[in-house]
């Protein structure tokens, strides 16, 4: 009795494994018909590829103005990058570099769109991305996860 339960488990459980196989399996399938955003054709897929960064080169360009709108990441972001001009602007200090990274791909490939972001990435190199988030991630700033609560 308990064997053949232990068997309908391994069973159930070999089944669900499967299941989860095809569904990982489909999801590659998807992206592979989408080349542009499986592969990084467009620079936004992912952060992957990018050079090393270097956080004083990020902490230098973050303070240049940008030749399209004369503007310096700092000078909307604020100091840091965690003292952004407006409440809706983002704070960036303390972010992940990838997810920094990979937002400003987005930006630069106009995969993601924003009237005053997409200008300021549209003439970065994937070395300055690189390095703009290597110096806002590791700035100290309010941004924080859930760890520590209940
Ligand atoms: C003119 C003001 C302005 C300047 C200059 C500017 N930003 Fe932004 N930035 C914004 C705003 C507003 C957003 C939110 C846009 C949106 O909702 O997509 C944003 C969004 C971002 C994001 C996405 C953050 C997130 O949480 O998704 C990153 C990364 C970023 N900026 C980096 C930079 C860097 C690096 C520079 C300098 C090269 C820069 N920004 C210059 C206004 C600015």
């Amino acid at each position: 009795m308990r064997t053949a339960f232990t068997s309908r488990l391994t069973f159930a459980l070999a089944a669900a494994l499967a299941l989860g196989a095809c569904t990982k399996l489909e999801s590659t399938d998807t992206a592979a018909a989408d080349p542009g955003h499986a592969s990084g054709e467009h620079g936004s897929a992912s952060s992957a590829g990018l050079p090393p960064g270097n956080i004083a080169a990020g902490e230098k360009k973050s303070q240049e103005k940008g030749k399209a709108t004369g503007q310096s990441c700092i000078d909307c972001h604020g100091a840091e990058g965690d003292k952004p001009i407006a409440a809706t602007y983002p704070h960036l200090a303390g972010q992940y570099a990838d997810y920094l990274a990979h937002a400003l791909q987005a930006y630069r490939a106009g995969d993601r769109q924003h009237a005053l972001m997409t200008p300021q990435a549209k003439d970065l190199s994937d070395q300055d991305i690189a390095n703009l988030a290597a110096y806002f991630s590791s700035r100290k700033g309010e941004l924080r996860d859930l760890h520590g609560l209940d």
